[in-house]
C-alpha cells in the first residue's frame, strides 16, 4: 500500500494544469451505453475511478480502448452482453449505480448491487429508484441487488425529494427514450449534470432546462454516439487554490473553468487569497495572514461539499475562528480527528465544526479516510512544520490525477513510497 511523505513548509510556485473532471467523466462513460457505436471521450482524467468504470463497462460488453496515455477513450457499446453491475465493482465505486438509467433505457432491464453506506454517510439511492419508477419501471430488491425493469417507459412529471447529482443523471438518461415528455423537478444544477445533458443533446436527445431546477426531456427513438471533451475538474482546481492560500508563493492554474467554482474563489478571496481570472486560467497568490471565514456547503452554485475538507485545512491555520457547516452529507468530518493529530483545534457539534485557527500545524503520521479527506491531509502536510506521512492514499488516487507529481512541479517536497 502506498504512502505519501510530505516535508512541509515549502513555498509553491509555478504552473499546474487541471485534468478532466472525475464527476463529469463517470456519467458520460455510462451515457455511452445508450447508443450503439463508437463514442469518443477526450480530456479524460487518469484516475482510478475511470479505470473502475472502464472495467464495469467492459463487464457489460462495451469495448474500451484507451489512447494518448488514457486521455482519450473510445467506447464501443454496439454489443451489450450483460445488464448487471456486480458487487465487487459497486463496492469500490458508488458511481457504478449510474449504469441503471442507461441500461434500463436501452435494454429494458438493469441490475446493480445495492451500494451500502460509505465513509461520508448512508447515501441511499431511493431518489434514483423513485424517479425510474415514475417512468414506469418496476423495482425489486433481492439478495443485495436492485433490479429495474421496464420495456416501454413513459414520460412523467417527477420531483426529486432531495437534490441529487447522480440521481438526476440516472433518471435523465433513463428518460431519453421514454414516450412523451418527462419533467424532472428539483433537478441538480451541478456543472457535471449540465455536461451530461449537453452530451446527450449531441447524441440527438431532446433535453431543455439543464442547469436549472426543471429539466424537460422529450423522448426520441434512438441516439447516435458522442464525441465529447470532458470539462476541467472544479474540485481539483479548488484544491490547488487552497494549497496556494496555505503556502506562500504564486501559482498559475491552467486549463480550468473558473465559472464553475465561483463560490470557492469567493470564499478563498475572503480569506485573503489574491485571485486573478484570465479566460481558462487562474493566477493565485497567497500572502499575508489567513482570515478565518465561515463556510456552509450547499448544492450548486453553493459551496461544494467536495471542497469542505480542504477548506477546513485552510481554516486550521487561520487568524480567528471559522465555522464549517456540512449540509449535504451527515458524516463528512472524518478528516477532523487527523487534523487534530497535526495540532488543529477543531470542535464538532453535529453537522458543524468550529475551527480555531492556530499559527501552524505540525507534521504527523495520518490516515486518509475518503477522497476529499485525503486532499485535506495533503494540504495540511504541505503547510505543516516537519514531516507528514499519509497512509491509505488509494482514496486520493480515485479522484486526483498524479497529485504528487503536480505538487512537486510547484516545488513541494512530496514523495510516494510503497510499504
Ligand atoms: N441522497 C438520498 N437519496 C438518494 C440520493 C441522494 O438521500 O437517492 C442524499 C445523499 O445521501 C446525500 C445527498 O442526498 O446526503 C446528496 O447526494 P447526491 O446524490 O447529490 O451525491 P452523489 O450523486 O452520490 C455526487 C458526487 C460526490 C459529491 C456529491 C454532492 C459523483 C460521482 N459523486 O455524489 O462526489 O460529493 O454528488 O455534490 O458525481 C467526490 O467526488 O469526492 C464525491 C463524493
Amino acid at each position: 500500500m502506498d504512502q505519501l511523505v510530505i516535508e512541509g513548509g515549502r513555498p509553491l510556485r509555478g504552473a499546474v494544469r487541471i485534468a478532466g473532471a472525475k464527476n463529469a467523466v463517470l456519467p458520460l462513460m455510462t451515457a455511452a451505453l445508450l447508443a450503439p457505436g463508437r463514442h469518443v471521450l477526450r480530456n479524460v482524467p487518469q484516475v482510478v475511478d475511470v479505470r473502475t468504470m472502464s472495467r464495469l463497462l467492459q463487464h457489460l460488453g462495451v469495448r474500451v480502448e484507451s489512447v494518448d496515455e488514457g486521455r482519450t477513450l473510445y467506447l464501443d457499446s454496439s454489443l451489450l452482453e450483460r445488464v448487471e453491475a456486480p458487487y465487487d465493482l459497486v463496492k469500490t465505486m458508488r458511481a457504478s449505480v449510474l449504469v441503471l438509467g442507461p441500461l434500463l433505457a436501452r435494454k429494458g432491464r438493469a441490475q446493480v448491487s445495492l451500494p451500502g453506506g460509505c465513509a461520508i454517510g448512508a447515501r441511499p439511492i431511493d431518489q434514483h429508484l423513485k424517479g425510474l419508477q415514475a417512468l414506469g419501471a418496476k423495482v425489486e430488491l433481492e439478495h443485495g441487488y436492485v433490479t429495474v425493469k421496464g420495456a416501454s417507459l413513459k414520460g412523467a412529471c417527477l420531483r426529486f425529494g432531495i437534490s441529487t447529482v447522480t440521481g438526476t443523471a440516472n433518471v435523465l438518461m433513463a428518460a431519453v427514450f421514454a414516450e412523451g415528455r418527462t419533467l424532472l423537478e428539483n433537478a441538480a444544477c451541478e456543472p457535471e449534470v449540465v455536461e451530461l445533458a449537453r452530451a446527450l443533446q449531441q447524441m440527438g436527445a431532446h433535453i431543455e432546462g439543464e442547469g436549472t431546477e426543471v429539466i424537460t426531456v422529450d423522448g426520441v427513438e434512438r441516439l447516435k454516439p458522442f464525441d465529447w471533451e470532458v470539462i476541467p475538474d472544479r474540485i481539483e482546481t479548488g484544491t490547488f487554490l487552497a494549497a496556494a492560500r496555505m503556502n506562500p508563493g504564486e501559482i498559475l492554474v491552467e486549463k480550468c473553468r473558473p465559472a464553475d467554482l465561483q463560490s470557492v474563489i469567493e470564499k478563498l478571496r475572503a480569506t485573503g487569497l489574491r485571485v486573478e481570472e484570465n479566460g481558462n486560467s487562474l493566477w493565485v497568490k497567497g500572502e499575508g495572514p489567513i482570515r478565518s471565514v465561515d463556510v456552509k456547503t450547499g448544492a450548486y452554485p453553493g459551496f461544494p461539499t467536495d471542497m469542505q475538507a480542504q477548506m477546513m485545512a485552510v481554516l486550521s491555520i487561520g487568524e480567528g475562528i471559522g465555522v464549517v457547516t456540512e449540509t449535504i452529507f451527515e458524516n463528512r468530518f472524518t478528516h477532523v480527528s487527523e487534523l487534530r493529530r497535526m495540532g488543529a483545534h477543531i470542535q464538532v457539534e453535529g453537522r458543524t465544526a468550529i475551527v480555531k485557527g492556530g499559527p501552524w500545524l505540525s507534521g504527523a503520521p495520518v490516515m486518509a479516510s475518503d477522497l476529499r479527506a485525503s486532499a485535506c491531509l495533503v494540504l495540511a502536510g504541505l503547510a505543516a512544520k516537519g514531516a507528514t506521512t499519509i497512509s491509505r492514499v488509494y482514496h486520493l488516487d480515485r479522484g486526483y490525477e498524479a497529485i504528487e507529481m503536480k505538487l512537486r512541479g510547484l516545488g513541494a517536497s512530496i514523495t510516494r513510497v510503497r510499504v
